[in-house]
């Protein structure tokens, strides 16, 4: 048998959700991924470094018993936030990056930036501290189409910021473009991406093709084929500055499936079967370990993880859960379109 043993993994980008969500994905991601980063997008979003203790004890307290899992809270920025917060939350540990919302971007994003220029001294502060700035990198002007957003994104607002401010970290979450790739990997300095499991594996098409498929459906919204090669060849290289973030959105199936569905993908559940599955079609297995569990850490200034875990290649599929069923009803899980042989111990 096929085994492969990397150090345990981290997801550099992660949606909890709260309450009986919370209390129903919360095992999926924590039975194989020591820690990840908190996406503050509740409702109301999780603005304080107050709301952001309060989130992070309600995580602990609905983590099934025995699992370790260590929830690297974030600051949902907003044109009000006060300086003095951020840096009081990063002193005492608790924050680990600050996210960045294009006011309308993304489900729960209408609290979120209208006027960069608000946020400045926000920003000025986390350069000097050395917080890292996670973006959702898509503008939401209505002129621009929804496919070009992300590349809009960069040139209009991404490129402006890093110029103006070149000592601020910043993480450009969820790369779905080859432009996003190109842009990364032409930096200097201060400038890394992470890369979610689904882009890796669908193009648009999923999403579109013989029918209108919702749970295909997240944002930024996969993009044409040579985009999908772009992040696939960027994600099994072994270049430090891209790493592993699901962006696993769990919705409750009754708010995908309407004639207006929430954007996001639920792939806590697979996600590590459907990478060992990638990086071996890539010949890169050699090269997972550093997607994710290596190269994630070494940018927010932690250390890799001590724990190991290991893969098993097994002879017939393994057996996922097409449903997760939660308190607050069913979540599908993704389906990668292709059986998966890997399973995560
Ligand atoms: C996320 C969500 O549901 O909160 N949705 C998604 O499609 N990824 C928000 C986000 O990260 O854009
Ligand atoms: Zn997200």
């Amino acid at each position: 048998m096929k085994t492969l043993t990397l150090r345990r993994p981290d997801d550099w980008h992660l949606h909890l959700r709260d309450g009986a969500v919370l209390e129903g994905v919360i095992g999926d991601s924590s039975r194989h991924f020591a820690r990840a980063i908190i996406m503050p997008n509740l409702v109301p979003p999780v603005v304080t470094t107050a709301d952001a203790r309060a989130y992070r004890d309600r995580i602990l307290a609905a983590l099934p018993a025995g699992d370790r899992f260590e929830p690297l809270m974030t600051l949902y920025l907003t044109e009000h936030t006060d300086p003095r917060d951020v840096e009081e939350g990063r002193k005492s540990g608790l924050i680990t990056a600050v996210k960045l919302y294009p006011a309308g971007a993304t489900t729960n994003s209408h609290g979120g930036v209208r006027d960069l220029d608000k946020a400045m001294p926000v920003l000025e502060r986390m350069a000097k501290i050395g917080l890292p700035l996670c973006v959702h990198g898509e503008v939401t002007t209505p002129e621009v189409d929804i496919f070009d957003r992300e590349a809009v994104f960069i040139e209009t607002v991404l490129d402006l910021l890093r110029r103006r401010l070149p000592e601020l970290k910043i993480t450009m979450e969820h790369v779905t473009t080859a432009d996003g790739i190109d842009y990364i990997k032409s930096s200097k300095s201060n400038l890394a991406g992470s890369i979610t499991t689904h882009h890796l594996i669908i193009n648009r098409n999923a999403i579109l093709v013989g029918g209108i498929r919702p749970h295909y459906y997240c944002l930024p919204v996969a993009k044409r084929e040579n985009h999908r090669l772009a992040l696939r060849a960027a994600a099994t290289s072994g270049d430090s500055r891209f790493f592993l973030g699901t962006d696993s959105a769990p919705h409750v199936d009754p708010l995908k499936e309407c004639a207006c569905g929430c954007a996001g993908i639920y792939t806590s559940v697979n996600t590590m079967s459907c990478l060992a599955h990638v990086f071996e079609q890539e010949n890169a297995l050699d090269k997972l370990e550093a997607f994710t569990s290596l190269s994630g850490p070494a940018w927010y200034g932690l250390k890799p993880n001590e724990e190991m875990i290991t893969l098993e290649k097994r002879d017939q599929p393994v057996d996922f859960p097409s449903k997760r069923d939660t308190e607050a009803g069913a979540i599908t899980v993704f389906d990668p379109g292709f059986p998966l042989y890997w399973e995560a111990l």
